[in-house]
């Protein structure tokens, strides 16, 4: 997921969290395992969201790729973004 954001004087309001919560359903009920992002911890550890060392996103620290898996079960690797979220135009 991502990049998420809200216009500076509309923040503060719960879109934010309503954006995230509506992405995440949409993904589990496309059959996903989870979610992963790369941003704040301080921000998505709020909505459930953490570092899992088995997951693992290249050139990007630790703390800022964070994961909420849906199941029990993780997953372990190394992840790869959609191409999509290289865009440019
Ligand atoms: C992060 C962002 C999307 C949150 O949107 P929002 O609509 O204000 O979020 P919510 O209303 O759901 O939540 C607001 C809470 O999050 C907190 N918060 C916002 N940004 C934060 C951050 N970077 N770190 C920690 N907490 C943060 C606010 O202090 C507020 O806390 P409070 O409820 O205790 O007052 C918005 O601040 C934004 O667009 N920021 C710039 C872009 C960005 O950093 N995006 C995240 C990376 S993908």
């Amino acid at each position: 997921m991502g990049p998420v954001s809200v216009r500076p004087d509309c923040q503060r309001q719960g879109i934010g969290k309503s954006l995230i919560e509506a992405g995440l359903r949409r993904l589990r009920e496309s059959g996903a395992k989870g979610c992963v992002l790369v941003g704040e911890p301080r921000y998505y550890e709020r909505l459930g969201f953490r570092n899992l060392p088995e997951l693992i996103l290249e050139g990007v620290p630790p703390e800022n790729f964070l994961a909420l898996p849906f199941g029990e079960n993780t997953g372990r690797g190394v992840v790869v973004f959609h191409e999509g979220f290289g865009a440019t135009e």
